[in-house]
């Protein structure tokens, strides 16, 4: 779904969202859900401009607005998972293409990158994330975009958008960014230089642990056209209750990320103060941590002692959890390739939920205290 730009500060985009979207009708503030997948014609040649909801359905296109407007692109989709957005964006590559990405992705993506080089022949290079010259040392004739995350997941490297940009368009490729970690509210890719953007948004645009949904915004609109009609072709569209039921966490969203922030800033501290920690990661923003348990420590009796923080294999929502990146999130990686990202077997990563942060510092505490072997 298409859209223009407007000059709002994302807060109150956000919280208005849907809102005056059926004036004529009944003026709801809250947007209306349209279940009908048929749509009737005045007459021949006619349309209200909804026909079949594969190609374009009334609540979710009020959400694809504002997820467009929100990371400033011309337009927005809105999926049915996050991975479903990842297949769309690579449905605008041919085999023989070459796609660089950089060394610390969600183990779901690499998952489908395996898929897509065994079965359909498209090649792939890992960047580092941190040297330009290495970058345009790894562009050749065959590559066509650069795929990132940043921060990346789950180590945290960040990684300069502004100059990675630059150094794809010199070289006369896409910049692609999963923009799942920091959200349009903490870094705009598309403002930043990135042509693509991604979002598992069943974390944090979502929020709350219930709802599965991906989007990808685009920046250009030759771009937007092919993904529509890749979109309309393959179909894996979000039905309309998710839509709805995501368009109404974005009007939080803003709320939600200032507190994850400030608590994951707050448990950094304490974290970092611990003995039981061996390490702690954290790019400075957002609300995702990760850390290492210290040597003497089980993991396992430290999941088990939690009372606050579930064990749990998902991220961004209210509810804070923590996960085991290698028997999770990047199982299926190697364990030689999950040593040199190291994701080792005491690495936890923290999803920082909206509680009090003195009741999740007072939990970590005390599950680490018990983890003493
Ligand atoms: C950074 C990132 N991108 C993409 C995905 C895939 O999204 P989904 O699980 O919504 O399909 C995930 C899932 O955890 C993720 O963390």
């Amino acid at each position: 779904m298409t859209t223009t730009n407007a000059d709002l500060h994302i807060e109150t985009l956000l919280a208005q969202a849907g809102n005056r979207t059926d004036d004529a009708k009944t003026g709801a503030i809250s947007a209306p859900i349209y279940l009908s997948t048929a749509y009737r014609h005045a007459g021949l040649g006619q349309s209200t401009g909804f026909d079949y909801p594969r190609e374009a359905q009334p609540t979710r296109c009020i959400l694809e607005k504002t997820l467009a407007r929100m990371e400033h692109g011309v337009a927005a989709y809105a999926l049915s998972s996050g991975m479903a957005a990842i297949q769309l964006v690579f449905t605008l590559f041919n085999s023989g293409d070459k796609i660089i990405i950089s060394d610390d992705l969600y183990g779901g993506s690499y998952r489908f990158f395996d898929l897509l080089h065994d079965h359909y022949h498209l090649d792939f290079d890992v960047w580092s994330g941190q040297d330009q010259t290495e970058l345009a040392a790894l562009i050749d004739d065959q590559t066509v975009a650069l795929w990132l995350e940043t921060p990346s997941n789950p180590t945290m490297k960040v990684i300069d958008l502004r100059t990675t940009a630059q150094t794809a368009h010199q070289h006369g490729i896409k910049l692609i960014v999963d923009n799942t970690f920091y959200t349009p509210l903490i870094q705009k890719p598309l403002d930043l230089g990135a042509d693509l953007v991604v979002h598992s948004a069943t974390k944090y645009l979502a929020g709350h642990n219930d709802i599965l949904a991906g989007a990808v915004v685009a920046k250009h609109s030759d771009d937007a056209e092919k993904l529509e009609f890749n979109l309309v072709t393959t179909g894996a569209v979000l039905d309309p209750f998710d839509a709805w039921l995501l368009l109404r966490s974005l009007k939080t969203l803003p709320l939600r990320l200032h507190q994850h922030e400030a608590n994951a800033q707050s448990l950094v501290k304490s974290l970092t103060a611990n003995s039981h920690v061996e390490k702690v990661l954290y790019p400075g923003r957002g609300g995702m941590i990760s850390f290492y348990l210290a040597k003497g420590c089980d993991v396992d009796t430290f999941l088990r002692a939690l009372k606050v923080v579930s064990f749990a294999e998902s991220l961004g929502g209210v509810e804070s959890l923590v996960t085991v990146p290698a028997v999770q999130t990047h199982a299926d990686l190697s364990e030689a390739e999950r040593q040199k990202k190291g994701i080792t077997a005491n690495l936890l990563r923290l999803s920082v939920g909206i509680e009090n942060a003195a009741d999740l510092q007072a939990d970590l505490e005390q599950a680490l205290e018990k983890a003493q072997k």
